[in-house]
């Protein structure tokens, strides 16, 4: 049997659910496909992990060499997060000509445009579709689906962790620790939790959206970042009194003098179509100028969701390496434009 083979790099949270739907639904992948993917090798220093899945032993590596050297796997599944020593793994993997499927916003966000370079250079995708918004059809809608349009605003909850906070505090009066806790026990929140209360978890996923949206390269640096920690329940129920509710948003704009991109929370009226998005869901809403207004929902975390989009992704890369295009689809041509400075 001729399946794809796949290195798979982790086995945390969301390499777990990557297992699961490669394996739980491989006949449905097959027939998709046209072929059957397998994951041939898996780097992960906890063998508890594997045999949690009741995974062969055999597939177990702690050595990279293993994966990026191994002409037979054509396709390396990076869920390990992180910059040190990510970067360099998938670097070497695209150098080697592998097609790489990653959810690290992190690496994408602070490192994407030496990564396109290499995907380019080397003819190997590398698909991003679960760095932003989990399971929401996000990155391939704003590159391929509304592509004609010119993009005019993002307006986007693209964190579930102070999703699920702010609206357990909305609807319950919790507690910010406790709640806290419970999005870090559900599996939503980094491993640094302080990435998303902060606020960059959610600015390194509007760097990625507004450089596609935009057709350039915006990165976390350029974005005014300010996270939830100074909400309290008392401005949560004021709001409320005035009919709002707070939210903490990721917001793009072009405008004529610049690309504008920030993250803070915001006061959005309850009639608002964000205004409904609770619990660990995420939302992006989009303006194009030919679309008009579009909005795409769904769970913006979790083992499941997040490892829908990653799968999704490497079935991408499947087809393109069965029908010898793999490449076709990264991001190659942009601008680049200027970032207004929003001030710190
Ligand atoms: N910590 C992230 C969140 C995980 O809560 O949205 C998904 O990117």
């Amino acid at each position: 049997e001729n399946n794809i083979q796949i290195g798979l790099l982790g086995l945390g949270t969301v390499g777990r659910g990557v297992y699961r739907i490669i394996t739980g639904n491989a006949e449905n992948i097959k027939r998709k496909v046209g072929a059957g993917l397998e994951v041939k090798k898996i780097l992960e220093k906890d063998t508890a992990k594997l045999r949690d899945l009741e995974i062969d032993l055999s597939k177990q590596t702690t050595n990279i060499e293993d994966i990026i050297n191994d002409p037979e796997i054509k396709i390396v599944v990076e869920v390990l997060g992180g910059i040190k020593p990510t970067l360099d793994y998938v670097s070497r993997a695209l150098e080697n000509g592998q097609s790489v499927v990653t959810a690290n916003k992190d690496m994408i966000a602070t490192h994407g445009k030496q990564l396109f370079a290499l995907s380019q250079a080397n003819h190997a995708d590398l698909l991003f579709e679960a760095s932003v918004g989990g399971g929401i059809p996000i990155i391939s809608t704003l590159k391929q689906c509304l592509a004609a349009n010119r993009i005019t605003q993002i307006i986007g909850i693209v964190n579930g962790t102070t999703n699920y906070m702010l609206t357990k505090m909305t609807e319950e009066g919790s507690d910010f620790t406790e709640v806290l806790q419970e999005a870090q026990a559900k599996g939503y929140a980094e491993a640094d939790p302080t990435a998303d209360i902060e606020g960059y978890d959610a600015a390194r996923k509007l760097a990625i959206l507004a450089s596609i949206a935009f057709n350039s390269r915006v990165v976390l640096d350029d974005v005014y970042v300010e996270g939830i920690t100074k909400i309290t329940a008392s401005d949560i129920a004021y709001a409320g009194e005035l009919n709002y509710i707070i939210k903490l948003l990721a917001i793009a704009k072009e405008t004529g003098d610049g690309i504008e991109v920030r993250v803070h929370p915001t006061l959005i009226p309850y009639n608002h179509p964000l205004a409904t998005v609770n619990d660990v869901y995420n939302a992006i809403y989009v303006t194009g100028d030919a679309v008009g207004d579009t909005m795409f929902y769904g769970r913006g975390a979790g083992e499941m969701p997040t490892a829908s989009a990653v799968v999704s992704n490497v079935m991408d890369a499947a087809r393109n390496l069965l029908h010898e295009v793999p490449g076709i689809i990264s991001c190659t041509c942009y601008e680049e434009k200027p970032v207004k400075d929003m001030g710190a």
